[in-house]
């Protein structure tokens, strides 16, 4: 693992540690590193081999956050906007750090789950077409599905502008309402997909990414960490 610098170490794993507090915190003494102060914000340091502190308590050292935040409507997936609240504004000051992005999008007015990380990789996978990762969404829609939605759906239909979609697989739960789960994300996909049929999405909600699902216990607008095993199962199914 690649070396890192002191400042950045700490103003990466601390939650409203900027990179200038954490110069100052290191040049006041408040840092130690394998038991020695060090003063230096420079000091290069293997973060998954040594231990750091700050006063006198350990630095946690965490290479990747994941975090299920269930986004409410009205909030974009976004790090910052001029005009809306962004998704992770939304987070608690113990899950901020520098460098987190939503990996995928909801539209502004589609709730649900929405991963927020600073894996670039993870996120380059779970995105990628070419990678297939399932995303199931709950859709309510204006009027009752038509018979050969699911069908259709199935062979991949071809929404306005002529793009073509990879099959999706449709499950009614009710006259109106189904489960609909995706292997890629185009720019509002579902609502395409019905409105080409003369129908309308009136709620879209994402429960599940990969393997991992939203958990039911999250409220809208709450945020909480994936376990290694929900990280395991957004692309490993
Ligand atoms: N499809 C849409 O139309 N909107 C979303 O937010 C997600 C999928």
């Amino acid at each position: 693992m690649e070396a890192q610098r002191l400042d950045k170490f700490i103003s990466s794993q601390l939650a409203g540690v900027s990179r200038k507090d954490a110069r100052e915190l290191i040049r006041r003494g408040e840092v130690s590193v394998n038991g020695r102060t060090v003063k230096e914000p420079e000091h290069k340091l293997c973060p998954s081999e040594d231990s750091v502190m700050l006063g006198g308590k350990p630095v946690g050292y965490k290479r990747f956050l994941y975090i299920m935040l269930n986004k409410p409507a009205g909030v974009i997936c976004a790090t910052r906007d001029r005009l809306s609240e962004t998704v992770t504004e939304l987070l608690p000051e113990g899950l901020r750090r520098e460098g987190l992005f939503p990996a995928g999008r909801l539209d502004k007015d589609s709730v649900g789950f929405v991963l927020i990380t600073d894996d670039g990789a993870l996120a380059h996978r779970l995105l990628s077409p070419k990678s297939h990762v399932p995303k199931t969404y709950f859709v309510g829609l204006r009027d009752p599905i038509d018979k050969n939605a699911a069908e259709d759906f199935l062979r991949g239909v071809t929404i306005d502008g002529g793009e073509v979609c990879l099959p999706a697989e449709l499950k009614a739960v009710s006259e109106k309402e189904c489960l609909l789960t995706l292997h890629e994300g185009k720019y509002h996909q579902i609502k395409r997909m019905f409105a080409c049929r003369g129908n309308e999405v009136v709620y879209l909600k994402r429960i599940s990414i990969g393997g991992a699902a939203l958990d039911p216990k999250l409220s809208e607008g709450h945020a909480r960490e994936l376990t290694p095993d929900e990280v395991g199962k957004l692309i490993d199914q």
